[in-house]
């Protein structure tokens, strides 16, 4: 396979960058009074407006070219039945079979995957409802008052994301708390809110040998047995969700007690299973099944919508043209909506440790760059902390904008100012304000010429920043789960167009096993370490003072 960058659509849209970097957005839309409705397209629940990001028709049937010569369409097809396109894995990616709702049979492996699928669901909603229906005792015959969810990556983000996302929902059956740091502080702060006799524990690791999860399973378990004082109450008060039996076995979970996952369901892309738990336990597991519909209802647009009208192959392509051929090298994910406050943190996992590579499907090294770095936080709390380097720092920063039209809790008039800003801020970051405005404005304010003179510059607003902006319904559990799914196909075909695995991550292992040389050479009291000399430095500075 030639590189992407050789392909036709791929050189015609770089001579289309060069061109694009002499227009200025505002000129777009004052030449043509259509752009909303020719960059706007919805799918029920979910507005997608692109008409200000840096495109034009020639653009947007450039990229579509793109997406047809890497064909997408064949890639998709190959996710969906279960071949096996983590190619470094030599695994399938089949996350979509986790929310398959009309059950179309699957086989894998010689594994019908939906019946296993459903028996999981129905294992996981006879748990949860014996849970939340008291059912469940603990040691001291009491039910369940706290669930601790122990897991870290995508056996964490996915449930804390979608629970905080959801959290205006829930009734006062239970209380939901995560524990994901190895920093001691994390789970002692849960510790000393929760009582061991009301306290169910679910350790949530796909590989049950993630050192941090570990750590804190271990920590947990010592402290629940301080009170409970009983090997055998472990299984009344600890479940975990895991593809290894074995090493669930061996930390003391019976098989039981044990909800499983599958090697085709990616870390990031697992809060459809049982790592959901959390949601299910927190909302009702018929809440879950809301999210789990939402998906599923963007599986089917994402599979049958043509390329123009296809929202995360648009969001895909967006993607690209912003970082590999415009060269902006992040992106910014702005709610504007408090429940969505942890999406940022969700997507930088999902974003970049999928996309986050140097290398195509052939392993050789890409000429351009592949994903660009995501980050945000929720946009009122972004204005007053980065929206001065948005609007007037000399780095261009795309952003996804996302509103709901109805608040989850109505509050006075708060909703209506909230959204004023979402509006505001995307016409700002696409008008800017110029010379001609900036001095109209100061002389209006009755400034001197020399005082113009003096400020002038410093108050013009360059403009021309591409956004996004999504308009939801309402966040509730239908749409978290069209949400997520939106942004999981578009890194799909984010990867596929970069001509990269999106579904291993091997970037994470050196890190690991340094930590876990160190963590051993920690222990030693030898001040001598076969390291570099900052990090031989550090770790004897630390090891002088830890005992002092
Ligand atoms: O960050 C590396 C990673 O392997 C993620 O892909 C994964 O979600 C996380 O660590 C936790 O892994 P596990 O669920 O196996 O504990």
């Amino acid at each position: 396979m030639s590189c992407r960058s050789q392909l036709a659509s791929w050189q015609a849209l770089q001579t289309s960058a060069n061109k694009m970097k002499e227009i200025h957005l505002k000129d777009l839309f004052a030449n043509d009074s259509t752009r909303f409705e020719q960059f706007s397209t919805q799918i029920p629940g979910v507005l997608f407006d692109y008409s200000k990001q840096l495109i034009d028709n020639n653009v947007v049937t450039q990229l579509i070219s793109l997406a047809q010569e890497c064909d997408i369409a064949t890639w998709r097809d190959k996710m969906f039945s279960g071949e096996k396109i983590n190619i470094t894995e030599d695994r399938a990616v089949l996350h979509t079979a986790l929310r398959n709702r009309n059950e179309s049979s699957l086989v894998v492996d010689n594994e019908n995957v939906s019946s296993v699928v459903n028996a999981e669901l129905q294992k996981i909603k006879l748990f949860v409802n014996k849970v939340r229906s008291g059912q469940w005792l603990g040691y001291t015959g009491k039910a369940v008052k706290d669930v601790v969810s122990i897991g870290v990556g995508g056996s964490n983000l996915g449930p804390q994301m979608a629970t905080e996302a959801l959290k205006s929902y829930a009734d006062d059956t239970l209380k939901v708390h995560y524990v994901s740091n190895v920093d001691g502080v994390q789970i002692a702060s849960v510790l000393k809110e929760i009582d061991p006799e009301t306290t169910l524990f679910v350790i949530s690791s796909k590989t049950f040998t993630t050192s941090e999860t570990m750590t804190n399973a271990k920590t947990a378990v010592a402290w629940f047995l301080e009170s409970a004082n009983d090997k055998q109450a472990i299984a009344k008060h600890f479940v975990a969700v895991s593809t290894n039996l074995e090493k669930t076995a061996a930390f003391g979970i019976a098989d039981e007690n044990v909800f499983t996952m599958w090697d085709w369901v990616g870390g990031r892309f697992s809060l459809w299973s049982a790592i959901g738990l959390p949601i299910a336990l927190y909302l009702g597991f018929e809440a879950f099944e809301a999210v789990l519909d939402g998906a599923f209802e963007v599986d089917e647009h994402f599979k049958t919508a043509e390329f123009q009208e296809n929202i995360p192959l648009l969001m895909a392509l967006l993607s690209v043209w912003n970082t590999s051929f415009l060269g902006f090298d992040s992106q910014a994910i702005l709610p504007y909506d408090q429940a969505l406050h942890m999406l940022p943190a969700y997507l930088q996992q999902g974003e970049m440790e999928s996309n986050g590579k140097h290398v195509n499907f052939a392993g050789n090294t890409v000429p351009y760059t592949t994903v660009p770095i995501i980050w945000g936080m929720t946009g009122i709390n972004g204005q007053h902390a980065f929206y001065q380097c948005l609007h007037q720092g000399n780095v261009v920063v795309p952003a996804d904008f996302i509103a709901s039209i109805k608040p989850q809790i109505n509050v006075g008039e708060h909703h209506d100012i909230l959204l004023s800003n979402f509006f505001a801020q995307t016409e700002a970051m696409m008008m800017g304000v110029d010379a001609q405005q900036v001095r109209a404005d100061l002389t209006a304010k009755g400034k001197t010429e020399a005082e113009i003179t003096q400020l002038l510059n410093h108050k013009i607003h360059q403009g021309n920043r591409p956004t996004t902006s999504m308009l939801l319904d309402t966040v509730d559990a239908k749409t978290v789960g069209r949400l997520i799914a939106l942004y999981e196909h578009k890194i799909f075909c984010q990867g596929i167009i970069l001509a990269i695995c999106s579904f291993d991550q091997w970037g994470v292992e050196l890190g690991k096993g340094l930590a876990s040389k160190i963590e051993a050479e920690l222990l030693d009291d030898s001040v001598t370490h076969p390291h570099d000399s900052s990090t031989n430095g550090l770790m004897s500075y630390y090891k002088q003072r830890r005992a002092q």
